[in-house]
């Protein structure tokens, strides 16, 4: 049977260039912060891989904070700015649509004294700006917007909103994991005080990331312990998720040459099973998206029976969010959207790689069409029975 990954919105294979490098970066097992030739060797690996992120992303190499991923950087901005501007501002906007790790640091805060307020979207998932020209004011202390949706795919406009935040002294926090390797962006354009980045969506190892911490931004470390990152972030340096990210950094550009094709790719796939199965939408198909991403609602279907009829026929893609499956709640993001809660659990995501092929894509049609059907007519002839 072959085995296709749909599902690159939830983790990213290793690029296959990578997973060959690896073997050699275990030959650098050094404690960064020993002054002896084994510390310095790696630290200044990983200062060079600083500095390359930095330039990429139009930084200063000062503000990158290596971490263990986006759900620690949002925990840290979140919990930072609450525990220092919390007095004076206690006010904190946040999407609706924002990912788990946010959204529960705002719950955190919330149980701590904190006045946190959702902004509305739409439903086809434009964030609501009027709410946040109504609710901002001098005592909000920050704004949290993602660059990208991980399950619709939707990718909002964060300059405008940051200088929005700015117009009224709040802060502005960007959860950039989902566009990191999707979309082309420099931080410095965008205007934020914080993002954070994850380098198991863009095909290196897990458990490694970075926070991007503006100059001059309010800070307290979530993991205090040693000096490391300038006494940011206390722990010895995850070396080979740094070195793995460093990699994947490198290739920005080559991958970026793909984005193109995967997005004909992705459109190609919703002409198809809009025109050949009835009674399908493609969520927040109308606005700006990340190309490689398609939320679906398929009526009639329940999701999580799909999911498992094609993964019992090779198939990878998933219902909302990884971390909520085995969840039987609908997603909160496509509630958020306005789906019935009967909409959002016949959803589908399918999310394509940078090395998703046409041929993996027919496949997946021809499968999902029968899948369907099939189901359709199971839940018809139960009708009956009863
Ligand atoms: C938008 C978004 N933010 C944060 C995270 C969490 O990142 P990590 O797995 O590195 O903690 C994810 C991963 O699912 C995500 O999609």
């Amino acid at each position: 049977m072959a085995k296709v990954y749909l599902d690159h919105n939830g983790t990213t294979p290793l690029d296959p260039e990578l997973k060959l490098k690896i073997p050699d970066f275990l030959d650098l097992w050094g404690n960064p912060s020993s002054i002896h030739w084994a510390g310095r060797e790696t630290k200044s690996r990983i200062q060079k891989i600083r500095h390359q992120i930095a330039e990429s992303f139009g930084i200063s190499p000062l503000e990158i904070i290596f971490n263990s991923g986006g759900s620690e950087g949002n925990n840290t901005v979140i919990k930072s700015v609450f525990q220092i501007l919390g007095h004076e501002r206690p006010h904190f906007l946040v999407s609706s649509v924002e990912h788990p790790s946010v959204m529960k640091s705002y719950e955190a805060i919330k149980a701590l004294g904190a006045h946190v307020e959702k902004i509305p979207v739409s439903r086809s998932g434009q964030i609501d700006f009027e709410f946040i020209q109504s609710r901002l004011s001098e005592k909000t202390a920050m704004v949290s917007v993602m660059l990208a949706n991980n399950e619709t795919g939707s990718i909002y406009p964060i300059k405008a909103l940051a200088d929005l935040a700015h117009s009224k002294g709040a802060l502005f926090h960007c959860d950039a994991v989902q566009g990191f390797g999707k979309i082309p962006f420099q931080l410095k354009d965008l205007g934020v005080d914080y993002a954070t980045f994850s380098a198991h969506k863009f095909y290196a190892l897990k458990g490694t990331g970075f926070l991007y911490v503006k100059k001059g931004s309010p800070y307290v470390n979530l993991v205090h312990g040693g000096g490391q990152e300038r006494h940011r972030r206390g722990g010895t340096e995850n070396i080979l998720g740094i070195l793995s990210l460093g990699f994947m950094a490198e290739k920005l550009s080559e991958v970026s040459l793909q984005f193109d094709r995967i997005e004909k790719l992705r459109n190609y796939f919703e002409a198809r099973i809009l025109s050949e199965i009835p009674d399908v939408v493609v969520n927040s198909a109308q606005g700006l998206r990340l190309p490689n991403t398609s939320s679906l609602i398929l009526q009639d279907v329940d999701g999580e029976t799909l999911l498992m009829s094609l993964d019992l026929k090779g198939f990878a893609v998933s219902t909302g969010a990884a971390c909520s499956s085995g969840n039987p709640e609908p997603s909160p993001v496509l509630l958020a959207l306005g789906l019935s809660r009967e909409e959002a659990q016949s959803s589908l995501r399918v999310s394509l790689g940078w090395q998703t092929s046409q041929a993996e894509v027919d496949l997946f049609i021809e499968t999902l069409k029968s899948v369907v059907i099939r189901l359709r007519s199971l839940k018809e002839d139960s009708k009956v029975i009863r």
